[in-house]
């Protein structure tokens, strides 16, 4: 891990005021996070590289050796899961992740039973947290939160990695690093992500999820963007600029059977009400005109994917899960493969691993 942390240099407000491009490049070093705390500081190389390490990590692991080999590699280091916003399969996906190479993980689900009760700042609670760990994965509401702490850490005398597993309605750049490790693989036959037509549906004011991925598919070719949702729930203004300012083509549409057929992918979302309803938003399912159902496979190309970043409410019908076109639950399991390609890396054991496959398995 390098010490020196890039940014450590730099005053909060001097930070926030950077270019946001300029400022994500200061999370990594030598083209591999220190953090990952925004899907900006993502470029192609470095998704190419995850993608191409998380399937040597799964080929590895189909053997007892291969698995006693991920389980050693880093077994002297201690991870925290500090996650204060309901979350069970993250959490789960960055624990399994943590056990495959053999980190102890803990976990801090409800600061309700730590010091904040007794009047703890949240930044003082994590500061003492991460005196114990050498890597810390967050969970919270508040918007920026990691980003914070990866700054006040990088000016005490022991900074650690810090990864945003999910920061208020902003970011969720792990979600969406499987995404694309998903679409990827999903295209490997069919010329990768280049070229192709991604279709976001839903809560896209409030889905962190699709923030983060429409910025990591900008490192993408001719790739182009439908963001279909009720007026209320469009996606942000923000993320329409950072698509003009990188010059990549998009729809905002609010009818969605129409796009339907022009679709490579199309990612469904629920209507995130845990932060309040929008008016003329549509009700809990989120307005039956946002639903995929069984009759529209017929509408879907043949090589086309339909992906959720889970959990689901009526968004797609049941009926479609076992349509091969289908890609949600596989989402799910190359979820935890991407995560230890990125903690791997992280730590800097990328060569370590890519060693043992050259001796091992090619
Ligand atoms: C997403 C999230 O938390 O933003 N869930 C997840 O991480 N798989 C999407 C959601 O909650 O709708």
């Amino acid at each position: 891990m390098p010490k020196d942390y890039r940014f450590s240099h730099l005053s909060w407000d001097g930070l926030q005021g950077l270019d946001v491009r300029r400022k994500a490049s200061l999370f990594n070093d030598g083209g591999r996070p220190i953090h990952t705390l925004v899907a900006q500081q993502f470029t192609r190389g470095m998704l190419d590289d995850l993608c191409g390490l998380a399937t040597r990590i799964r080929r590895i692991a189909k053997s007892k050796d291969g698995m006693h080999f991920l389980n050693g590699l880093l077994d002297h280091k201690r991870a925290m899961l500090y996650f204060s916003q309901p979350s069970t399969r993250t959490f789960l996906s960055f624990y399994a992740a943590c056990q495959i190479i053999g980190i102890k993980a803990a976990e801090v689900r409800d600061p309700a039973t730590s010091s904040e009760l007794k009047g703890e700042s949240i930044e003082d609670s994590i500061r003492t947290f991460s005196s114990y760990f050498d890597l810390l994965i967050m969970r919270t509401p508040q918007q920026g939160l990691a980003e914070h702490m990866a700054w006040l850490l990088s000016n005490t005398e022991r900074p650690v990695p810090i990864i945003n597993a999910g920061s208020g309605k902003d970011q969720h750049p792990t979600q969406a690093l499987l995404d694309i490790y998903t679409l990827q693989r999903s295209f490997e036959r069919l010329g990768g992500i280049d070229g192709k037509t991604v279709v976001f549906v839903g809560d896209l004011l409030r889905g962190r999820t699709v923030r983060s991925l429409a910025w990591l598919l900008t490192n993408y070719t001719d790739v182009k963007q439908y963001f279909v949702a009720a007026k209320p729930l469009q996606i942000g203004e923000d993320v329409l600029q950072q698509l003009d300012e990188a010059g990549v083509k998009y729809e905002v549409r609010e009818d969605f059977e129409s796009v339907i057929p022009e679709a490579d992918a199309i990612y469904m979302t629920r209507l995130q009400d845990e932060w309040g309803n929008v008016p003329g938003a549509g009700d809990k399912d989120n307005g039956t005109k946002y639903h995929f159902r069984a009759e529209h496979l017929r509408l879907l190309k043949r090589n086309a994917i339909l992906m959720h970043p889970l959990p689901r409410r009526k968004e797609i019908a049941v009926e479609v899960d076992s349509d091969p076109r289908a890609m949600y639950w596989r989402q799910v399991r190359n979820g935890m493969w991407i995560r230890v390609a990125l903690i791997v890396t992280t730590f800097r054991l990328d060569g370590e691993v890519n060693k043992y496959y050259e001796l091992n398995l090619e």
